[in-house]
């Protein structure tokens, strides 16, 4: 199969070690062999701190979009280097270039692209122009929610939703650099003009990205 994982830089860069980057390049190595993958990491907590300073120096927000895409493209590198052959050595910097180097047949790495969005959106968009059989979106809580997990204990873990479905709970959500709460709205309007099968799944625990892939029941999936 073709898919396209998406990392959120809060699951590889938590405790800033070596930890889940060496965990996810095995996992990614053997994973390798079956499959074609397209991986998009995302910023973390160290692209939110620098764009925090460069909005303090009176950035204006495209400005900050373009500091947290230098940092998801550091993520990716960081990634990169842990998977040695396995990965093409270079970092896309737009879907063509992806496409180009997939040429090669090796696990292609990249962080953001443009400015107004978040690497949810990079991974949807990917998604479509690689016409992947699956995006699976490792985050930092179990899926998607009916309220923030974080916040609310009663939070309900939503096993199944409609692209429209996460329009409406996402909408009025804040939309600036570094604030993208769940997925933002251009990565769900992607999904929903491709159907594109989409699975939100814990990344904290590696062999979720297994389970995900062998359709196994966990996290969110996303429906049309
Ligand atoms: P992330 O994709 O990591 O954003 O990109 P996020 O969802 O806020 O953070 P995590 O990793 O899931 O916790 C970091 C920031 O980089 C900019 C945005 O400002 C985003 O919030 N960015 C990223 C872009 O502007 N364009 C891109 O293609 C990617």
């Amino acid at each position: 199969m073709k898919i396209v994982v998406a990392i959120g830089g809060s699951i590889l860069l938590k405790e800033y070690d070596s930890t889940k980057f060496q965990e996810y390049s095995e996992v990614l190595k053997s994973l390798s062999k079956e499959h074609e993958l397209f991986i998009v990491v995302g910023g973390g907590k160290p692209a939110r701190d620098y764009i925090g300073l460069v909005r303090e120096l009176g950035a204006g927000e495209a400005q900050c979009d373009d500091i947290g895409i230098e940092v998801t493209r550091i993520n990716a590198r960081i990634l990169l280097s842990s998977l040695g052959d396995y990965a093409y050595h270079k970092i896309p910097q737009n879907f063509q270039e992806a496409e180009e180097y997939s040429a090669y047949g090796k696990i292609i790495v990249m962080g953001g692209t443009e400015p107004g969005h978040s690497t949810d959106a990079v991974s949807a968009i990917l998604a479509d122009y690689v016409q992947a059989d699956k995006l699976i979106n490792l985050t930092s809580v179990d899926g998607m929610f009916d309220k923030d997990p974080n916040k609310y204990k009663d939070a309900k873990l939503i096993k199944e939703i409609t692209a429209d479905g996460i329009m409406e709970l996402i909408s009025g959500k804040e939309n600036k650099a570094g604030t993208y709460e769940i997925f933002d709205m251009t990565a769900i309007q992607m999904i929903k003009r491709s159907s594109l099968e989409t699975i939100i799944a814990n990344g904290f625990e590696v062999e979720n990205l297994k389970k995900a892939i062998d359709g196994e029941d966990i996290g969110t999936k996303i429906i049309s």
